[in-house]
């Protein structure tokens, strides 16, 4: 079995390569990966000399390059991570979510229906459902919920949605889908509130809270995530969409007093920022189908996963130090510099 893997070098794709890898050594994994700002060759490198492992640098956009490939690995199943992922810098400049999102995954797509596979996976996210009030913790997302996006990154995700629904009805591609909620672990880029709140507590830096700090966000343990899809490209109906989500909704403000606490930081170093535009309030997942289809639970409870990815963190300095000092830093006092 062959797997091509987009964006294996970013958060989730590489934690997904890994749980494969051990898993499956059987397999052959191929990691296709343009290296934007958020990939990064440093945590593929444990598995770089691995005979089971190629990494290759290329776009998803590029057509001539992902043919290409296809024509080298014939893969059996391409699982789609690659994407522009970051709600803030879709903000500033939705275009190049616009290129990765939807045409990388056009892209992608026609490949697998010129060449052939027994299945597409499309990586997506809970957020192509808007979000949720937060005077109703009795509504949750369902597959039935309609498509109702805030972001240009969320548009684009959904769009790439509708695409991949489209090559199924449309060319009969073996597509399926996963929308999945809040992930946290390690290998998180420190832009995100999880990583970005580590290590700034770590760097005694202020902590900013967009808003009042009340808008909550359903979180997942980047392994649960990943046994999820890993069930989905196996067991999954073609053509189906599954929520993926643990029931654990949490204020990003209880968040960050959670991560001070464990590091024995001050609250005084939080800092309430202008919000972000067109902040959804409340993500909230039902992963009942999942559950019921497939079998899959969320394993890892958030008291134990954040405290594993709070010592990551501390175990792991130089890999998010790097990142920090390189262009995240141009980045981080652009979006932040003014707040
Ligand atoms: P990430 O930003 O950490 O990684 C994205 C990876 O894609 C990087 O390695 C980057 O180099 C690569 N990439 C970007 N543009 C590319 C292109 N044009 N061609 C090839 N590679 C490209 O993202 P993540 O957090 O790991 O998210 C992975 C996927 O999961 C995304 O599709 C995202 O929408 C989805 N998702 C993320 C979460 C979350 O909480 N992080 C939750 C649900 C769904
Ligand atoms: O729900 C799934 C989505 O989760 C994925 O599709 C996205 O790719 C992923 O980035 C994530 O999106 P969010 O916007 O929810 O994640 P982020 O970590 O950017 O923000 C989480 C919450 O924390 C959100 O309410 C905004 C807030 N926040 C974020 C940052 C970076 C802050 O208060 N301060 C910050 O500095």
């Amino acid at each position: 079995m062959t797997i091509i893997v987009t964006g294996g070098a970013g958060f989730i794709g590489s934690n997904f390569i890994f749980y494969i890898l051990k898993k499956y050594p059987d397999y052959r994994i191929v990691c296709l990966d343009k290296l934007t700002y958020a990939g990064n060759m440093s945590t593929l490198a444990p598995i770089m000399e691995n005979p089971k492992f190629r990494f290759v640098k290329v776009d998803i956009c590029d057509r001539e390059a992902v043919y290409k490939l296809f024509e080298e690995e014939h893969p059996d199943i391409v699982v789609n991570f690659a994407a522009e992922s970051h709600v803030d810098r879709s903000i500033e400049n939705p275009g190049v979510f616009l290129e990765t999102n939807i045409m990388g995954t056009a892209i992608m797509m026609d490949a697998c229906r010129k060449y052939g596979i027994i299945r597409y996976h499309q990586v997506s996210t809970d957020e192509v459902y808007g979000d949720l009030p937060l005077d109703r913790p009795d509504l949750f997302f369902t597959e039935e919920t309609p498509i109702h996006t805030s972001s240009p990154y969320s548009s684009s995700k959904a769009a790439a949605d509708l695409l991949a629904l489209s090559y199924h009805r449309t060319y009969d591609l073996s597509v399926t889908i996963s929308r999945c909620s809040n992930n946290y672990g390690p290998y998180h880029f420190p832009e995100k509130l999880i990583p970005l709140m580590i290590a700034n507590a770590l760097n005694d830096k202020q902590l900013p809270v967009y808003g009042e700090g009340i808008n909550v966000r359903d979180w997942l343990y980047v392994e649960d995530h990943c046994k999820a899809i890993d069930l989905i490209i196996h067991k999954g109906r073609v053509g189906e969409v599954y929520n993926i989500g643990g029931h654990n909704e949490m204020r990003n403000i209880d968040i960050v007093e959670m991560i001070c606490d464990a590091l024995g930081k001050p609250y005084s170093l939080i800092t309430y920022v202008t919000d972000r535009k067109g902040h959804d309030m409340r993500y909230a997942i039902d992963p009942t189908k999942i559950h019921n289809e497939l079998g899959w639970l969320p394993e890892t409870k958030f008291a134990d996963g954040i405290n594993k990815t709070i010592q990551w963190y501390l175990d792991n300095r130089e890999w998010w130090e790097t990142i920090i000092s390189g262009e995240y830093k141009n980045y981080y006092e652009k979006m932040y510099g003014n707040r």
